[in-house]
């Protein structure tokens, strides 16, 4: 069950990038961002804008082969994981990749259809749903979800900010 969760509409690309950037620029270390929806929901450009509101300075791609791509940034030591579960045929691959491992670090992590690893998931973790709006191609419906009490933190000050 989720402790609280919030809807918002995207109008473009671009909006969906600057929500995740605000999302992006609160994140601390061991925060775990889990994005589902369909192919072409948004989820790829949503986690660009949350590293560049983190100040990665390491550009998100579409993780087509790499399943898991580290962020740094110029201000201090932290690390931001982004990863794709998309190929994972097991739950026994996410194992063999690390994943635990990560979760268990001290890294910030953003998952792509995190819904196929769900019980590798840590206790805490804010659960992000893009969707389709039929009728109009630009736009997305983003459902955030909390689950623990440093997400339900989280995304009270997300919209905090998605407010003013
Ligand atoms: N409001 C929107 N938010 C996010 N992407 C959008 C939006 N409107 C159109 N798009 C387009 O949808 C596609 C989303 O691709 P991507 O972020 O790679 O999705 P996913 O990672 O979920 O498969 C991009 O081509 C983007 O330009
Ligand atoms: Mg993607």
């Amino acid at each position: 069950m989720s402790d609280f969760s919030f809807t918002c509409l995207s109008r473009g690309v671009a909006q969906t990038e600057q929500i995740g950037a605000q999302l992006g620029a609160l994140l601390q270390s061991g925060d775990v961002l889990c994005l589902v929806g369909d192919l072409g929901a948004g989820k790829t450009a949503f986690a660009r804008g949350v590293a560049a509101g983190w100040r990665s300075i390491t550009p998100v791609t579409s993780p087509t082969f790499v399943l898991i791509h580290e962020h740094r940034r110029a201000q201090d030591a932290a690390r931001l994981h982004h990863i794709d579960a998309y190929r994972l045929e097991s739950l026994e691959d996410a194992v063999l990749l690390g994943l635990e491992d990560i979760f268990a670090s001290q890294s910030a992590v953003i998952i792509e259809w995190a819904d196929r690893i769900v019980p590798l998931l840590p206790s805490d973790y804010l659960w992000i749903a893009l969707a389709h709006v039929p009728e109009d191609d630009q736009a997305r419906l983003l459902t955030f979800s909390a689950h623990g009490a440093r997400s339900a933190a989280l995304l009270t000050a997300l919209r905090k900010k998605l407010q003013t």
